[in-house]
């Protein structure tokens, strides 16, 4: 097999529908000669039937990365697939409604903490789950939202964003001995299921497709994908603790 991954084995999660991110990833992996295992949850019938769209069969391992169970089950479950693992990718993101929206002063600490379960400290234990399969020169990759600035509506998730975008730094920090990489990409809005169960996303498409001087296509998530198949493959071995941006240069202007 030949491209950007040939021979490497993925373990991809976050799948959910076809406009995922985490589909993008696992599409075009598959397409630069990747091994991928996806993992879903919930609803596992349609993830399968999702991960029927690929290029190749994936096989699908439920992993809620708030349950110790899956978590601890998951390298022997990747090991009944593949022999071991050359990147992790964490796409996965949650926050109650109260979190959403404008509800930051309001919302209860109990809704505050599944957002920074899922979406913060998931990063480190979906890495630490995988470790065992990995071994140097392995990467973890996640996606955020630019956590540099206070957005209208993102509330309590901007701050599990913030969270997520320390966490991989110290990620970095403590697997680095290990030769084991861990990099962000800051995506801007793409129409997922996850941003619709934002109210008010809407106005991050506007300002995006208005001002990103590169412009800024909502649906087309391959762009934010080939970020992670790049910092997955071996063209960034000395990366590590970054966040590359793939928002049509959004971050660099003034609003
Ligand atoms: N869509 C955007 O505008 C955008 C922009 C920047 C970053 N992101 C990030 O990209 C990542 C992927 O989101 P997406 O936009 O592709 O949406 P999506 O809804 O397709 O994916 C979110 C995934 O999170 C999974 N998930 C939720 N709770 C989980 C749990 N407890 N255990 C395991 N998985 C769980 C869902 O099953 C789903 O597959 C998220 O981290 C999101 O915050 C999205």
């Amino acid at each position: 097999m030949s491209g950007l991954l040939a021979g490497k084995r993925l373990l991809v999660t976050g799948v959910i529908t076809d406009a995922s991110i985490a589909f993008s990833v696992a599409k075009l992996a598959q397409e630069n000669g990747a091994q991928v295992v996806l993992t879903g949850y919930g609803r596992l019938s349609l993830v399968e039937r999702i991960a029927r769209r690929l290029p190749e069969p994936a096989p699908v391992i439920e992993v809620d990365v708030t349950n110790d169970e899956h978590l601890a089950g998951l390298a022997d479950r990747v090991r009944e697939h593949v022999d071991g693992l050359d990147g992790v990718v964490h796409s996965i993101g949650f926050a109650p409604q109260s979190c959403l929206g404008g509800g930051f002063l309001d919302a209860p600490w109990a809704d505050v903490a599944t957002a920074l379960q899922v979406s913060t400290f998931s990063y480190k234990s979906l890495a630490m789950a995988a470790l065992p399969l990995m071994s140097s020169g392995g990467a973890v990759v996640g996606l955020t939202f630019d956590a540099t600035k206070a957005w209208p509506v993102y509330d309590w998730m901007g701050v599990a964003k913030a969270g997520l975008e320390s966490a991989s730094r110290y990620l970095a920090l403590h697997l680095g001995k290990q030769g084991i990489r861990s990099n962000l990409v800051a995506a801007g809005p793409l129409r997922t299921i996850a941003a619709k169960s934002i109210p008010g996303f809407d106005q991050f498409e506007d300002a995006w497709t208005e001002r990103a001087p590169l412009g800024w296509n909502l649906t087309d998530q391959e762009p934010a994908a080939r970020a992670c198949l790049a910092l997955l493959s071996d063209w960034f071995p000395a990366t590590t603790g970054e966040i590359v941006h793939v928002d049509g240069g959004y971050h660099a202007i003034g609003a």
